[in-house]
Protein backbone atom coordinates (compact mmCIF):
# COMPACT_ATOMS: atom_id res chain seq x y z
CA UNK A 1 0.00 0.00 0.00
CA UNK A 2 1.55 3.13 -1.31
CA UNK A 3 2.18 5.51 2.10
CA UNK A 4 2.22 9.29 2.56
CA UNK A 5 3.52 11.80 -0.09
CA UNK A 6 6.58 13.47 0.75
CA UNK A 7 8.02 16.51 -0.19
CA UNK A 8 11.76 17.31 0.72
CA UNK A 9 13.54 20.37 -0.21
CA UNK A 10 16.86 20.86 0.31
CA UNK A 11 18.89 23.91 0.99
CA UNK A 12 22.40 24.58 1.91
CA UNK A 13 25.22 23.03 0.32
CA UNK A 14 26.03 19.54 -1.24
CA UNK A 15 26.50 17.31 1.84
CA UNK A 16 22.62 18.19 2.56
CA UNK A 17 21.85 17.35 -1.05
CA UNK A 18 23.44 13.86 -0.42
CA UNK A 19 21.56 13.35 2.70
CA UNK A 20 18.65 14.21 1.14
CA UNK A 21 19.23 11.66 -1.43
CA UNK A 22 19.95 9.01 1.54
CA UNK A 23 16.76 10.07 3.14
CA UNK A 24 14.44 10.21 0.30
CA UNK A 25 15.75 6.67 -0.68
CA UNK A 26 15.27 5.37 2.81
CA UNK A 27 11.80 6.67 2.58
CA UNK A 28 11.30 5.42 -0.71
CA UNK A 29 11.90 1.81 0.14
CA UNK A 30 9.41 1.80 2.88
CA UNK A 31 6.84 2.75 0.62
CA UNK A 32 6.29 6.41 0.90
CA UNK A 33 6.21 8.42 -2.71
CA UNK A 34 7.89 11.38 -2.92
CA UNK A 35 6.18 14.29 -4.84
CA UNK A 36 7.62 17.20 -6.36
CA UNK A 37 4.76 19.40 -5.14
CA UNK A 38 4.19 20.42 -1.46
CA UNK A 39 0.55 21.02 -1.98
CA UNK A 40 0.03 16.54 -2.97
CA UNK A 41 2.15 16.18 0.12
CA UNK A 42 1.37 15.16 3.61
CA UNK A 43 4.47 15.25 5.04
CA UNK A 44 6.50 18.45 4.42
CA UNK A 45 10.44 18.10 5.00
CA UNK A 46 12.81 20.78 4.72
CA UNK A 47 16.87 19.62 4.93
CA UNK A 48 18.49 22.77 6.31
CA UNK A 49 21.07 25.13 6.73
CA UNK A 50 22.51 27.33 9.33
CA UNK A 51 25.24 28.71 7.78
CA UNK A 52 24.29 32.74 7.61
CA UNK A 53 21.12 33.66 8.96
CA UNK A 54 19.56 34.69 5.43
CA UNK A 55 19.75 30.27 4.93
CA UNK A 56 18.05 29.99 8.18
CA UNK A 57 15.29 32.88 6.86
CA UNK A 58 14.61 31.08 4.01
CA UNK A 59 13.48 28.33 6.52
CA UNK A 60 11.51 30.48 9.10
CA UNK A 61 9.13 32.15 6.13
CA UNK A 62 8.32 28.82 4.68
CA UNK A 63 7.63 26.95 7.54
CA UNK A 64 5.10 30.48 8.23
CA UNK A 65 3.58 29.54 4.80
CA UNK A 66 2.61 26.32 5.93
CA UNK A 67 0.79 27.45 9.36
CA UNK A 68 -2.63 28.18 7.34
CA UNK A 69 -2.64 24.71 5.64
CA UNK A 70 -2.05 22.99 9.42
CA UNK A 71 -4.94 24.83 10.74
CA UNK A 72 -7.05 23.72 8.03
CA UNK A 73 -5.22 20.02 7.92
CA UNK A 74 -4.23 19.08 10.96
CA UNK A 75 -2.62 15.43 9.63
CA UNK A 76 0.12 17.33 8.02
CA UNK A 77 3.27 16.44 9.06
CA UNK A 78 6.23 18.98 8.97
CA UNK A 79 10.05 17.77 9.55
CA UNK A 80 12.63 20.27 9.79
CA UNK A 81 16.04 17.94 9.62
CA UNK A 82 19.74 18.96 8.83
CA UNK A 83 21.63 22.15 10.56
CA UNK A 84 19.23 24.02 12.18
CA UNK A 85 17.19 21.17 13.59
CA UNK A 86 20.57 20.19 15.76
CA UNK A 87 21.75 24.22 16.12
CA UNK A 88 18.18 25.07 17.67
CA UNK A 89 16.78 21.76 19.10
CA UNK A 90 13.69 22.43 20.97
CA UNK A 91 13.74 26.35 20.75
CA UNK A 92 12.51 25.83 16.69
CA UNK A 93 9.68 23.68 17.78
CA UNK A 94 8.23 26.07 20.28
CA UNK A 95 8.92 28.72 17.60
CA UNK A 96 7.69 27.39 15.64
CA UNK A 97 4.58 24.95 16.71
CA UNK A 98 4.03 23.89 13.17
CA UNK A 99 6.76 21.79 13.11
CA UNK A 100 6.23 18.05 14.44
CA UNK A 101 9.31 16.12 13.87
CA UNK A 102 13.13 17.01 13.93
CA UNK A 103 16.45 15.45 13.40
CA UNK A 104 19.69 16.89 13.02
CA UNK A 105 22.36 15.43 10.29
CA UNK A 106 23.44 13.25 13.38
CA UNK A 107 20.08 11.61 13.73
CA UNK A 108 18.93 11.56 10.00
CA UNK A 109 18.69 7.26 10.10
CA UNK A 110 15.91 7.87 12.99
CA UNK A 111 13.78 9.84 10.60
CA UNK A 112 11.65 6.95 9.40
CA UNK A 113 10.61 5.85 12.95
CA UNK A 114 9.74 9.67 14.26
CA UNK A 115 7.91 10.49 11.02
CA UNK A 116 5.70 7.27 11.29
CA UNK A 117 5.25 8.31 14.90
CA UNK A 118 4.26 11.83 14.01
CA UNK A 119 2.37 10.58 11.43
CA UNK A 120 0.00 8.12 13.60
CA UNK A 121 0.25 10.93 16.28
CA UNK A 122 -1.28 13.79 14.16
CA UNK A 123 -3.67 11.75 12.82
CA UNK A 124 -5.07 10.77 16.45
CA UNK A 125 -4.60 14.34 17.31
CA UNK A 126 -6.78 15.67 14.46
CA UNK A 127 -9.36 13.36 15.40
CA UNK A 128 -9.19 14.06 18.64
CA UNK A 129 -8.26 17.43 19.15
CA UNK A 130 -8.50 19.35 16.04
CA UNK A 131 -5.80 22.17 16.02
CA UNK A 132 -2.85 19.44 16.45
CA UNK A 133 -0.42 19.33 19.27
CA UNK A 134 -1.47 22.81 20.39
CA UNK A 135 -3.27 24.08 23.32
CA UNK A 136 -7.22 25.92 23.62
CA UNK A 137 -4.94 29.12 23.87
CA UNK A 138 -2.77 28.19 20.82
CA UNK A 139 -0.11 27.79 22.46
CA UNK A 140 1.98 24.28 22.47
CA UNK A 141 0.60 21.55 24.22
CA UNK A 142 4.32 20.02 25.95
CA UNK A 143 2.60 16.95 26.94
CA UNK A 144 1.04 16.23 23.85
CA UNK A 145 4.57 16.64 22.05
CA UNK A 146 6.27 14.75 24.36
CA UNK A 147 3.99 11.66 24.25
CA UNK A 148 3.83 11.56 20.77
CA UNK A 149 7.66 11.39 20.66
CA UNK A 150 7.87 14.52 18.58
CA UNK A 151 10.41 16.44 19.87
CA UNK A 152 13.64 15.62 18.08
CA UNK A 153 16.44 13.18 19.07
CA UNK A 154 18.78 16.53 19.71
CA UNK A 155 22.49 16.63 20.42
CA UNK A 156 23.17 12.96 18.81
CA UNK A 157 26.54 14.16 16.67
CA UNK A 158 29.39 13.46 17.93
CA UNK A 159 30.09 16.53 20.21
CA UNK A 160 26.97 16.30 22.22
CA UNK A 161 26.86 12.64 22.57
CA UNK A 162 28.00 10.72 24.72
CA UNK A 163 27.39 7.09 22.83
CA UNK A 164 29.37 8.35 20.05
CA UNK A 165 29.76 5.06 18.66
CA UNK A 166 26.53 3.87 18.01
CA UNK A 167 25.11 7.19 16.48
CA UNK A 168 28.43 7.08 14.05
CA UNK A 169 27.45 3.01 13.60
CA UNK A 170 23.98 3.50 12.71
CA UNK A 171 25.26 7.10 10.25
CA UNK A 172 27.39 4.59 8.23
CA UNK A 173 24.44 2.42 8.02
CA UNK A 174 22.51 4.96 6.43
CA UNK A 175 24.96 5.48 3.87
CA UNK A 176 25.40 1.83 3.51
CA UNK A 177 22.06 1.16 2.75
CA UNK A 178 22.16 4.27 -0.26
CA UNK A 179 19.68 2.70 -3.08
CA UNK A 180 21.17 3.00 -6.09
CA UNK A 181 18.78 2.73 -9.09
CA UNK A 182 19.93 3.07 -12.72
CA UNK A 183 16.93 5.73 -13.17
CA UNK A 184 16.71 8.17 -10.41
CA UNK A 185 20.61 9.76 -11.38
CA UNK A 186 21.79 11.87 -14.20
CA UNK A 187 24.90 10.47 -14.22
CA UNK A 188 26.28 12.08 -11.46
CA UNK A 189 26.72 11.21 -7.78
CA UNK A 190 27.80 12.62 -4.44
CA UNK A 191 30.15 10.12 -2.48
CA UNK A 192 30.74 11.17 1.24
CA UNK A 193 34.35 10.39 2.55
CA UNK A 194 34.48 12.48 5.46
CA UNK A 195 31.66 13.59 7.74
CA UNK A 196 31.90 16.86 10.47
CA UNK A 197 34.63 19.18 10.97
CA UNK A 198 37.70 19.82 13.71
CA UNK A 199 38.86 23.41 12.38
CA UNK A 200 36.43 25.63 14.50
CA UNK A 201 36.89 28.73 12.64
CA UNK A 202 35.77 31.59 14.36
CA UNK A 203 32.41 32.16 12.23
CA UNK A 204 31.39 29.04 11.90
CA UNK A 205 28.96 26.97 12.77
CA UNK A 206 28.96 23.74 11.06
CA UNK A 207 31.44 22.23 13.65
CA UNK A 208 28.89 22.57 16.03
CA UNK A 209 25.90 20.99 13.68
CA UNK A 210 27.93 17.96 12.14
CA UNK A 211 29.64 17.28 14.98
CA UNK A 212 34.02 15.91 15.06
CA UNK A 213 35.81 14.70 11.72
CA UNK A 214 34.82 11.16 10.83
CA UNK A 215 36.76 9.73 7.84
CA UNK A 216 34.58 6.49 6.41
CA UNK A 217 36.37 3.04 5.78
CA UNK A 218 37.74 3.35 1.84
CA UNK A 219 36.43 0.00 1.34
CA UNK A 220 32.91 1.87 1.88
CA UNK A 221 33.94 4.75 -0.20
CA UNK A 222 34.76 2.38 -3.08
CA UNK A 223 31.91 -0.04 -2.56
CA UNK A 224 29.90 2.98 -2.96
CA UNK A 225 31.80 4.17 -6.03
CA UNK A 226 31.40 0.88 -7.73
CA UNK A 227 27.71 0.41 -7.26
CA UNK A 228 27.16 3.90 -8.66
CA UNK A 229 29.66 3.31 -11.80
CA UNK A 230 27.61 0.00 -12.22
CA UNK A 231 24.30 1.98 -12.14
CA UNK A 232 25.54 4.24 -14.26
CA UNK A 233 27.35 7.10 -12.80
CA UNK A 234 30.38 8.88 -14.49
CA UNK A 235 31.09 11.75 -12.70
CA UNK A 236 31.64 11.26 -8.76
CA UNK A 237 32.32 13.92 -6.02
CA UNK A 238 33.42 13.34 -2.94
CA UNK A 239 32.47 15.29 -0.48
CA UNK A 240 34.07 16.29 3.02
CA UNK A 241 34.27 19.75 4.74
CA UNK A 242 38.06 19.78 4.62
CA UNK A 243 38.39 16.93 2.40
CA UNK A 244 42.16 16.67 1.92
CA UNK A 245 42.51 15.57 5.91
CA UNK A 246 41.08 12.66 4.84
CA UNK A 247 42.75 9.31 6.53
CA UNK A 248 42.26 6.37 7.51
CA UNK A 249 44.53 3.53 9.68
CA UNK A 250 43.88 0.37 8.87
CA UNK A 251 45.91 -1.14 12.12
CA UNK A 252 43.28 1.31 14.38
CA UNK A 253 40.12 0.06 12.35
CA UNK A 254 36.62 -0.89 14.72
CA UNK A 255 34.42 -3.08 13.78
CA UNK A 256 30.56 -2.86 15.80
CA UNK A 257 28.37 -6.06 14.59
CA UNK A 258 30.44 -6.31 11.41
CA UNK A 259 30.34 -2.93 9.91
CA UNK A 260 33.74 -1.01 9.54
CA UNK A 261 33.40 2.15 11.80
CA UNK A 262 34.25 5.62 10.49
CA UNK A 263 37.49 6.94 12.22
CA UNK A 264 38.02 9.89 14.25
CA UNK A 265 40.20 12.51 12.10
CA UNK A 266 43.36 13.04 13.29
CA UNK A 267 45.77 16.59 13.60
CA UNK A 268 47.52 16.21 10.08
CA UNK A 269 51.13 15.01 9.28
CA UNK A 270 51.85 15.34 6.16
CA UNK A 271 53.63 18.68 5.19
CA UNK A 272 53.68 18.93 1.98
CA UNK A 273 55.05 15.08 1.40
CA UNK A 274 52.99 12.25 2.04
CA UNK A 275 53.07 11.61 5.71
CA UNK A 276 56.25 9.75 6.55
CA UNK A 277 54.59 7.59 9.12
CA UNK A 278 51.80 6.35 6.85
CA UNK A 279 53.05 3.35 5.96
CA UNK A 280 51.01 0.71 4.08
CA UNK A 281 48.78 0.53 6.60
CA UNK A 282 46.99 3.90 6.32
CA UNK A 283 44.81 5.18 3.61
CA UNK A 284 45.81 8.77 2.90
CA UNK A 285 43.48 10.91 0.28
CA UNK A 286 46.30 10.86 -2.37
CA UNK A 287 45.95 7.21 -1.81
CA UNK A 288 42.11 7.17 -1.59
CA UNK A 289 41.83 9.55 -4.75
CA UNK A 290 44.29 6.88 -7.11
CA UNK A 291 42.37 3.99 -5.60
CA UNK A 292 38.85 5.03 -6.72
CA UNK A 293 40.19 5.84 -10.43
CA UNK A 294 42.43 2.38 -10.41
CA UNK A 295 39.61 0.47 -9.68
CA UNK A 296 36.78 2.00 -10.68
CA UNK A 297 37.55 3.31 -14.37
CA UNK A 298 34.32 3.70 -15.12
CA UNK A 299 33.85 6.98 -13.11
CA UNK A 300 35.13 9.24 -16.10
CA UNK A 301 35.19 12.50 -14.10
CA UNK A 302 36.52 12.63 -10.29
CA UNK A 303 36.27 15.59 -7.86
CA UNK A 304 36.40 16.88 -4.63
CA UNK A 305 35.17 19.04 -1.95
CA UNK A 306 35.69 21.12 -0.25
CA UNK A 307 39.65 21.53 -0.09
CA UNK A 308 41.48 23.22 2.84
CA UNK A 309 44.47 25.17 1.97
CA UNK A 310 46.33 23.94 4.68
CA UNK A 311 47.52 20.42 4.66
CA UNK A 312 47.92 19.54 1.06
CA UNK A 313 50.42 17.74 0.16
CA UNK A 314 52.36 17.16 -2.95
CA UNK A 315 51.05 13.60 -3.34
CA UNK A 316 47.78 15.02 -3.73
CA UNK A 317 48.83 17.01 -6.48
CA UNK A 318 50.75 14.16 -7.78
CA UNK A 319 47.86 11.93 -8.04
CA UNK A 320 45.84 14.29 -9.51
CA UNK A 321 48.11 15.46 -12.32
CA UNK A 322 48.67 11.53 -12.94
CA UNK A 323 45.58 10.14 -13.21
CA UNK A 324 43.48 11.73 -16.20
CA UNK A 325 39.86 10.94 -14.92
CA UNK A 326 40.49 13.40 -11.76
CA UNK A 327 39.43 16.40 -12.65
CA UNK A 328 42.04 19.61 -12.51
CA UNK A 329 39.67 21.60 -10.39
CA UNK A 330 40.18 22.81 -6.75
CA UNK A 331 37.52 24.46 -4.67
CA UNK A 332 39.74 25.84 -2.03
CA UNK A 333 38.39 28.44 0.05
CA UNK A 334 41.00 31.42 1.70
CA UNK A 335 38.15 33.66 3.28
CA UNK A 336 39.88 36.67 3.42
CA UNK A 337 43.00 38.45 2.12
CA UNK A 338 44.21 39.84 5.66
CA UNK A 339 46.83 37.87 7.57
CA UNK A 340 45.04 39.65 10.76
CA UNK A 341 41.22 38.86 9.64
CA UNK A 342 42.92 35.13 8.69
CA UNK A 343 44.33 35.18 12.52
CA UNK A 344 40.76 36.18 14.06
CA UNK A 345 38.76 33.52 12.03
CA UNK A 346 41.68 31.22 13.23
CA UNK A 347 41.91 29.51 9.90
CA UNK A 348 45.80 28.43 10.63
CA UNK A 349 47.27 30.32 7.57
CA UNK A 350 48.74 33.18 6.24
CA UNK A 351 48.01 34.63 2.60
CA UNK A 352 51.70 33.47 2.18
CA UNK A 353 50.76 30.37 2.64
CA UNK A 354 47.60 30.08 0.88
CA UNK A 355 49.50 32.40 -2.39
CA UNK A 356 52.36 29.36 -2.11
CA UNK A 357 49.53 26.61 -2.08
CA UNK A 358 48.11 28.07 -4.90
CA UNK A 359 51.75 28.54 -6.66
CA UNK A 360 52.32 24.80 -6.03
CA UNK A 361 49.04 23.38 -7.01
CA UNK A 362 49.50 25.17 -10.22
CA UNK A 363 53.08 24.25 -10.68
CA UNK A 364 51.55 20.65 -10.83
CA UNK A 365 48.70 21.08 -12.76
CA UNK A 366 48.22 23.49 -14.90
CA UNK A 367 49.05 22.45 -18.07
CA UNK A 368 46.83 24.83 -20.48
CA UNK A 369 48.86 22.97 -23.70
CA UNK A 370 47.13 19.98 -23.25
CA UNK A 371 43.81 21.04 -23.11
CA UNK A 372 43.63 20.26 -18.77
CA UNK A 373 44.08 24.02 -17.10
CA UNK A 374 43.56 23.88 -13.74
CA UNK A 375 40.85 25.71 -12.55
CA UNK A 376 40.50 27.19 -8.88
CA UNK A 377 37.44 28.23 -7.47
CA UNK A 378 37.28 30.05 -3.49
CA UNK A 379 34.95 31.70 -0.80
CA UNK A 380 35.66 35.20 0.43
CA UNK A 381 33.69 36.95 3.86
CA UNK A 382 33.62 40.57 4.11
CA UNK A 383 32.87 42.33 7.20
CA UNK A 384 34.38 39.88 9.60
CA UNK A 385 34.23 42.48 12.23
CA UNK A 386 36.94 44.62 12.94
CA UNK A 387 37.66 44.59 9.26
CA UNK A 388 39.15 47.63 7.99
CA UNK A 389 39.55 49.10 4.70
CA UNK A 390 42.86 48.22 4.54
CA UNK A 391 42.02 44.70 5.44
CA UNK A 392 39.73 44.81 2.39
CA UNK A 393 42.17 45.98 0.26
CA UNK A 394 44.04 42.85 0.95
CA UNK A 395 41.25 40.59 0.24
CA UNK A 396 40.78 42.85 -3.06
CA UNK A 397 44.65 42.21 -3.64
CA UNK A 398 43.93 38.17 -2.66
CA UNK A 399 41.15 37.90 -5.54
CA UNK A 400 43.28 39.65 -8.05
CA UNK A 401 46.31 37.02 -7.53
CA UNK A 402 44.52 34.38 -6.93
CA UNK A 403 42.60 34.13 -10.44
CA UNK A 404 39.35 32.07 -9.09
CA UNK A 405 37.36 30.86 -11.76
CA UNK A 406 34.53 31.72 -9.69
CA UNK A 407 34.24 32.92 -6.04
CA UNK A 408 31.45 32.93 -3.43
CA UNK A 409 31.15 36.27 -1.70
CA UNK A 410 29.78 36.44 1.77
CA UNK A 411 28.60 39.03 4.52
CA UNK A 412 29.32 38.10 7.54
CA UNK A 413 26.70 36.38 9.22
CA UNK A 414 27.18 35.93 13.39
CA UNK A 415 26.05 32.64 14.08
CA UNK A 416 24.98 31.78 17.35
CA UNK A 417 27.37 28.95 18.81
CA UNK A 418 30.42 30.51 17.57
CA UNK A 419 33.35 31.86 19.14
CA UNK A 420 33.50 35.52 17.01
CA UNK A 421 29.58 35.47 18.05
CA UNK A 422 30.23 35.26 21.62
CA UNK A 423 33.53 37.16 21.70
CA UNK A 424 33.75 39.96 19.20
CA UNK A 425 31.16 41.95 17.81
CA UNK A 426 30.01 42.56 15.00
CA UNK A 427 30.58 45.84 14.32
CA UNK A 428 31.36 46.17 10.32
CA UNK A 429 27.95 48.06 9.56
CA UNK A 430 25.75 46.32 7.07
CA UNK A 431 26.07 48.91 4.62
CA UNK A 432 30.19 48.31 5.03
CA UNK A 433 29.45 44.87 4.35
CA UNK A 434 27.25 45.53 1.17
CA UNK A 435 29.36 47.97 -0.64
CA UNK A 436 32.34 45.41 0.04
CA UNK A 437 30.08 42.55 -1.41
CA UNK A 438 29.53 44.60 -4.13
CA UNK A 439 33.05 45.93 -4.61
CA UNK A 440 34.53 42.34 -4.44
CA UNK A 441 31.94 40.79 -6.88
CA UNK A 442 32.56 43.36 -9.19
CA UNK A 443 36.61 42.39 -9.17
CA UNK A 444 36.20 38.58 -9.21
CA UNK A 445 33.81 39.55 -12.37
CA UNK A 446 36.40 41.29 -14.51
CA UNK A 447 38.82 38.08 -13.20
CA UNK A 448 36.11 35.83 -14.34
CA UNK A 449 34.92 37.25 -17.21
CA UNK A 450 38.90 37.51 -18.42
CA UNK A 451 39.31 33.51 -17.80
CA UNK A 452 35.86 32.34 -19.88
CA UNK A 453 36.63 34.62 -22.31
CA UNK A 454 40.12 33.01 -23.23
CA UNK A 455 38.36 29.54 -23.46
CA UNK A 456 36.70 30.75 -26.89
CA UNK A 457 37.33 28.54 -29.16
CA UNK A 458 38.85 25.81 -27.59
CA UNK A 459 36.89 22.51 -27.29
CA UNK A 460 36.89 20.80 -24.20
CA UNK A 461 34.23 18.07 -22.70
CA UNK A 462 30.82 18.81 -21.47
CA UNK A 463 29.43 16.44 -18.41
CA UNK A 464 25.82 17.08 -19.81
CA UNK A 465 23.83 17.37 -16.61
CA UNK A 466 20.46 18.10 -18.25
CA UNK A 467 17.59 20.78 -18.73
CA UNK A 468 18.94 24.32 -18.03
CA UNK A 469 17.08 26.20 -15.53
CA UNK A 470 16.11 28.72 -18.15
CA UNK A 471 14.56 25.64 -20.32
CA UNK A 472 12.88 24.06 -17.46
CA UNK A 473 11.53 27.65 -16.33
CA UNK A 474 10.20 27.98 -20.27
CA UNK A 475 8.48 24.50 -19.67
CA UNK A 476 6.64 25.88 -17.13
CA UNK A 477 7.81 24.41 -13.65
CA UNK A 478 7.59 25.70 -10.81
CA UNK A 479 10.28 26.96 -8.59
CA UNK A 480 9.98 23.70 -6.27
CA UNK A 481 10.04 21.54 -9.39
CA UNK A 482 12.94 23.07 -10.92
CA UNK A 483 15.03 22.95 -7.45
CA UNK A 484 13.67 18.91 -7.07
CA UNK A 485 15.06 18.55 -10.81
CA UNK A 486 16.42 15.41 -9.86
CA UNK A 487 13.31 13.80 -8.96
CA UNK A 488 11.49 15.94 -12.15
CA UNK A 489 11.79 14.21 -15.62
CA UNK A 490 11.48 16.84 -18.26
CA UNK A 491 9.84 14.68 -21.04
CA UNK A 492 9.89 17.52 -23.98
CA UNK A 493 11.21 15.62 -26.77
CA UNK A 494 14.42 18.17 -27.77
CA UNK A 495 12.27 20.64 -28.11
CA UNK A 496 11.41 23.59 -25.53
CA UNK A 497 8.17 22.83 -23.52
CA UNK A 498 5.31 25.90 -23.53
CA UNK A 499 2.61 26.66 -21.55
CA UNK A 500 2.23 25.03 -18.17
CA UNK A 501 3.75 22.05 -16.72
CA UNK A 502 1.06 19.00 -16.40
CA UNK A 503 1.45 16.74 -13.89
CA UNK A 504 5.44 15.34 -12.70
CA UNK A 505 6.76 18.04 -14.76
CA UNK A 506 5.95 17.15 -18.00
CA UNK A 507 5.50 19.81 -20.43
CA UNK A 508 3.37 20.12 -23.05
CA UNK A 509 5.12 21.32 -26.70
CA UNK A 510 4.51 23.23 -30.01
CA UNK A 511 6.05 21.59 -32.73
CA UNK A 512 7.85 24.62 -33.88
CA UNK A 513 9.44 25.57 -30.58
CA UNK A 514 12.74 25.76 -29.88
CA UNK A 515 15.59 23.40 -29.06
CA UNK A 516 15.22 22.79 -25.63
CA UNK A 517 18.57 24.50 -23.69
CA UNK A 518 20.96 22.01 -22.18
CA UNK A 519 23.52 22.92 -19.75
CA UNK A 520 26.75 20.88 -18.59
CA UNK A 521 30.08 21.16 -16.73
CA UNK A 522 33.66 21.13 -17.81
CA UNK A 523 36.63 19.41 -16.72
CA UNK A 524 37.13 22.45 -14.69
CA UNK A 525 33.52 23.18 -13.48
CA UNK A 526 32.92 25.95 -15.79
CA UNK A 527 29.51 26.21 -17.15
CA UNK A 528 28.57 25.33 -20.85
CA UNK A 529 24.79 26.00 -21.95
CA UNK A 530 24.10 24.70 -25.76
CA UNK A 531 20.90 23.56 -28.12
CA UNK A 532 19.60 20.00 -27.69
CA UNK A 533 21.47 18.94 -31.05
CA UNK A 534 19.14 17.87 -34.15
CA UNK A 535 18.31 14.02 -33.92
CA UNK A 536 19.08 13.93 -30.18
CA UNK A 537 16.70 14.81 -26.83
CA UNK A 538 17.84 15.94 -23.47
CA UNK A 539 17.45 12.87 -22.23
CA UNK A 540 19.80 11.18 -24.64
CA UNK A 541 21.80 14.05 -23.89
CA UNK A 542 22.20 14.17 -20.52
CA UNK A 543 24.70 12.39 -18.16
CA UNK A 544 27.10 11.76 -21.29
CA UNK A 545 30.81 14.05 -21.59
CA UNK A 546 30.34 15.86 -25.06
CA UNK A 547 33.19 17.78 -26.76
CA UNK A 548 31.76 20.82 -27.29
CA UNK A 549 33.35 23.87 -29.11
CA UNK A 550 33.18 27.19 -27.26
CA UNK A 551 31.42 29.55 -29.22
CA UNK A 552 31.28 32.25 -26.56
CA UNK A 553 31.29 33.28 -23.01
CA UNK A 554 30.64 35.69 -20.16
CA UNK A 555 31.45 35.79 -16.37
CA UNK A 556 29.49 33.21 -15.10
CA UNK A 557 29.24 30.74 -18.54
CA UNK A 558 30.43 29.42 -21.27
CA UNK A 559 28.24 29.02 -24.41
CA UNK A 560 29.16 26.15 -27.05
CA UNK A 561 28.28 23.76 -30.11
CA UNK A 562 28.93 20.14 -30.22
CA UNK A 563 32.36 19.76 -32.25
N1 LIG B 1 34.44 23.64 4.93
C1 LIG B 1 34.46 24.65 3.98
C2 LIG B 1 33.32 25.63 4.07
C3 LIG B 1 31.99 25.28 4.58
S1 LIG B 1 30.87 26.60 4.85
C4 LIG B 1 35.76 25.40 4.12
O1 LIG B 1 36.31 25.53 5.18
O2 LIG B 1 36.22 25.93 3.15
C5 LIG B 1 30.86 27.39 3.26
C6 LIG B 1 31.30 28.81 3.27
O3 LIG B 1 30.37 29.61 3.98
C7 LIG B 1 32.62 29.09 3.95
O4 LIG B 1 33.71 28.83 3.12
C8 LIG B 1 32.51 30.55 4.30
O5 LIG B 1 33.01 31.36 3.28
C9 LIG B 1 31.02 30.77 4.43
N2 LIG B 1 30.61 31.00 5.81
C10 LIG B 1 30.67 30.13 6.84
N3 LIG B 1 30.22 30.71 7.97
C11 LIG B 1 29.87 31.98 7.65
C12 LIG B 1 29.35 33.08 8.38
N4 LIG B 1 29.12 33.00 9.68
N5 LIG B 1 29.09 34.24 7.72
C13 LIG B 1 29.35 34.34 6.39
N6 LIG B 1 29.84 33.34 5.65
C14 LIG B 1 30.11 32.16 6.27
FE1 LIG C 1 33.58 25.80 8.88
FE2 LIG C 1 36.16 26.18 8.97
FE3 LIG C 1 35.21 23.72 9.18
FE4 LIG C 1 35.07 24.98 6.86
S1 LIG C 1 36.95 24.37 7.91
S2 LIG C 1 33.44 23.84 7.84
S3 LIG C 1 34.73 27.10 7.46
S4 LIG C 1 34.91 25.38 10.63
FE1 LIG D 1 24.77 24.62 5.87
FE2 LIG D 1 25.05 22.58 7.43
FE3 LIG D 1 26.07 22.54 4.99
S1 LIG D 1 25.15 24.67 8.03
S2 LIG D 1 26.57 24.66 4.66
S3 LIG D 1 23.94 22.62 5.50
S4 LIG D 1 26.97 21.66 6.80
Amino acid sequence: MARAGVYLETFGCQMNELDSELVAGRLRALGYEMTPNPEDASIVLYNTCSVRELAEQKVWSRLGELKSRKAKDPGLVVGVLGCMAERDGEALIRRMPVVDVMAGPGELDKLPELLDNAVRTNASLAREMPGGIRRADGNLDESALRSAGQVALQGNTSRRSSTLGAAQDDLELLDLSRAISPTDHNGSAYVRITRGCNKFCTYCVVPLTRGAEMHRPPEHILDECKRLADAGVIEVTLLGQTVNHYRFEHAAAESVNGVVQPQKGRAYKGGHDRDPFAGEDVTTFADLLHRIHEEVPAIQRLRFVTSYPRDFGNDVLQVIRDCPRICRYLHVPAQTGSDRMLQMMNRGYTVGQYMEFLDRARSYLDQPEIGRPLTVSGDIIVGFPTETNADFDATLKLLRDAKYKNCFIFKYSPRPGTVAYEKIEDDVPDKVKRERNNEALRVQAEISDEISRSLIGSTLGVFVEGPSKKAKKAAGLSHGQIRQAGQVELTIGGRAGTGEAADGGVATIKPDAEPVQLSGRTDGDHIVFFDTPAGETPASMTGRIVPMRITDADRLSLHGKPA
